[in-house]
């Protein structure tokens, strides 16, 4: 089988069935499908081109592609670390236990661009010191990427902290518009500096800040300048997008998928003109295709990561992203990914 067949049969799969069942009987299954069978096995869904990796925070990554944060399993994530990604993420921890929204907390919409999501999640998650716990059990065939996400700066440090020593980057997520707590970090500049700083002072590994699209003013005035400062310099941008939902249980959630690309592209494009190689860009939001990933990284992405893609367009989608880069290397005569941002054609 080629990639391109295993691509279409996806295609088929979640535009024949998974979209039109229930959205958690479709999660079940998507997520049952995952854990079950032996994708990670198959070469088909890994690129050997060793020209695609990248440095992150000095961490070496096989390729820029990062499965974004929304699982926690281990079983789903030791999956994920075969099919494709250079780095994969868990779920943002909390320090307890958190039972998540109650349903519904996802739902699907369609879009002109493409099928997308909107969640409630809430941070549904095992906490701290389940996680800790078991976290020492996943082999990591890829860089793993810890992410955490607190109340209060106390929360963080116990967090990074405990947790750091299992990953190859720690990222603190202070974005998720589902429980106001988190998200509304945003909003307090100078409260994130001292957070920045002390995390930084909490861990020698590299850090990643997960921003939100909603606060781009704050983002590059404030927050960037201020993560900087404390010798943050790898940030991801970024989180979902802040929207009403009234079939959601909470009334509004954050906004996954290709109706995000647009504003990530000129986020990533903007920030990169401004801040210059001072810091690391990881690229989120709306990668679902070959095209979108490769014109993130010539806007100045290091790195690119995606959630919703692996859900909609499934496991062959790292492939065909890693073939096209592959493709773009050899048409512009660049040795390295880096070397492409040369050819932005913007
Ligand atoms: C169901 C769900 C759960 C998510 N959970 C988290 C999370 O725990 N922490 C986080 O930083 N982002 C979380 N995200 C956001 C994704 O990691 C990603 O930033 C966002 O979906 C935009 O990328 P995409 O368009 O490729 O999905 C979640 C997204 C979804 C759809």
């Amino acid at each position: 089988m080629t990639i391109g067949v295993a691509a279409a049969l996806y295609r088929a799969l979640y535009g024949g069935v998974l979209s039109h069942i229930p959205e958690p009987t479709a999660v079940l299954l998507g997520q049952s499908g995952l854990r079950l069978l032996p994708w990670d096995r198959l070469p088909l869904f890994r690129s050997t081109d060793a020209r695609l990796a990248v440095t992150l925070g000095g961490v070496r990554l096989p390729n820029p592609l990062i499965l974004s944060s929304m699982y926690y399993d281990l079983a789903i994530l030791r999956r994920a670390m075969g099919l494709g990604f250079g780095a994969v993420t868990t779920k943002s921890i909390t320090r307890n236990a958190r039972p998540g929204h109650p349903e519904p907390n996802m739902v699907r919409r369609r879009s002109p661009e493409g099928p997308g999501l909107v969640n409630c999640n809430g941070f549904r998650n095992p906490g701290l010191e389940a996680y800790r716990a078991a976290l020492p059990a996943l082999p990591h065939r890829v860089p793993l990427i810890v992410a955490v996400a607190g109340e209060s700066i106390e929360e963080y440090l116990l967090l990074v902290q405990a947790l750091a020593p299992f990953g190859e980057l720690v990222e603190f997520n202070i974005s998720s518009p589902n429980t106001a707590l988190v998200y509304e970090w945003s909003r307090k500049p100078d409260d994130l500096l001292r957070l920045f700083r002390q995390v930084r002072a909490a861990t020698a590994k590299p850090l990643i800040v997960k921003l939100s699209p909603d606060f781009a003013d704050a983002n590059e005035g404030a927050i960037i300048p201020a993560a900087l400062d404390a010798g943050v310099t790898i940030i991801n941008y970024g989180n979902t997008r802040r929207v009403p939902e009234p079939r959601l249980s909470q009334g509004a959630g954050g906004l996954s998928g290709p109706e995000l690309f647009a504003s990530t592209l000129q986020n990533v494009r903007r920030t990169r003109a401004k801040f210059g190689e001072s810091l690391q860009i990881i690229a989120t939001g709306g990668v679902d295709s070959a095209d979108k990933a490769l014109a993130l990284i010539r806007a100045g992405a290091t790195a690119c990561a995606y959630l919703t893609g692996f859900i909609t367009r499934g496991p062959a989608l790292a492939r065909l992203i890693l073939d096209r880069l592959s493709r773009e290397l050899d048409r512009t005569g660049s040795a390295t990914l880096d070397a492409l941002r040369a050819h932005d054609e913007a």
